[in-house]
């Protein structure tokens, strides 16, 4: 893992924003997997601003979202479908068919996991992908347990991310779907390029075991540890468990 440290969450965001711009630039016809949340939400600002300002164009380029809600609208202001069309895709030039959501209201949902594990594969798998962390650990919405799935799966969210996802269900913890669906560990391990990005104190533990802890199911992040590829983007205050000259002795 390459980590990255910078002074601001906002230096962060931009540092992750660039990154992906310049590989769009290499490789226009990259196929990228995207998080929701908060903390990609200034660098979708920047990607934006970089599409408008710099001419960075994403009209080749073909998108898959990380995860989404079971059982609501993709036009639900909670869905992850409604987050993305606000912070990203619908300020630059994507083309719409080569856009990719869950649909957390299909009517069979274990069939349209294996419907999205099949379209990433049509798309000759992700290129690069944008990742959050929670602060439990989780990625996409892979939940620590006693075993992880490798595909994309159907999830039940445990009351922490529920809690923390509350604020897109008019911050009722309770009006937040019980289950989602999520790209599965291995769909995330086979991504070429990973760039994980967390910002703010609150994140500092979970860096922390996910990048020097032991591997364990009961903190999926620690995965990323096996990946050849993974680029973190953190600030000072994600960064500040990290600081250890010789942190693998802790
Ligand atoms: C969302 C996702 C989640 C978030 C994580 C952190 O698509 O995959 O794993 O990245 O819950 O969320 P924030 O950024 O809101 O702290």
């Amino acid at each position: 893992m390459r980590l990255q440290v910078f002074d601001s969450a906002t230096a962060t965001a931009k540092a992750a924003a660039d990154r992906v711009a310049a590989t769009l630039q290499a490789d226009p016809g990259l196929v990228i997997g995207l998080a929701s949340g908060r903390t990609p939400i200034p660098v979708y600002a920047e990607l934006r601003r970089l599409h408008a300002e710099n001419g960075v164009s994403f009209s080749r380029a073909v998108t898959f979202s990380l995860d989404e809600f079971a059982g609501i609208d993709a036009d639900h202001p909670g869905s992850f479908h409604s987050f993305l069309q606000q912070h990203l895709l619908a300020a630059v030039d994507l083309d719409p068919t080569r856009v990719h959501f869950l649909n957390g209201q299909a009517a069979d949902l274990d069939a349209e996991c294996d419907r999205y594990e099949r379209i990433i594969a049509d798309a000759g798998g992700i290129d690069l992908l944008v990742l959050g962390i929670g602060v439990n650990g989780h990625i996409g919405f892979n939940e620590p347990g006693e075993t992880l799935a490798a595909r994309t799966h159907r999830v039940v969210l445990h009351d922490a991310t529920r809690d923390d996802n509350a604020a897109r269900f008019g911050g009722n913890p309770a009006a937040v779907p019980r289950e989602a669906l999520s790209m599965g560990m291995g769909t995330i391990l086979k991504a070429s390029a990973i760039v994980l990005i967390a910002t703010g104190a609150h994140k500092a533990a979970c860096i922390e075991q996910a990048v020097r802890g032991p591997l364990t199911t009961r903190l999926p992040a620690s995965f990323l540890q096996t990946h050849r590829h993974v680029d973190v983007y953190l600030d000072r205050d994600a960064a500040s468990r990290l600081s250890s000259p010789n942190p693998e002795r802790g």
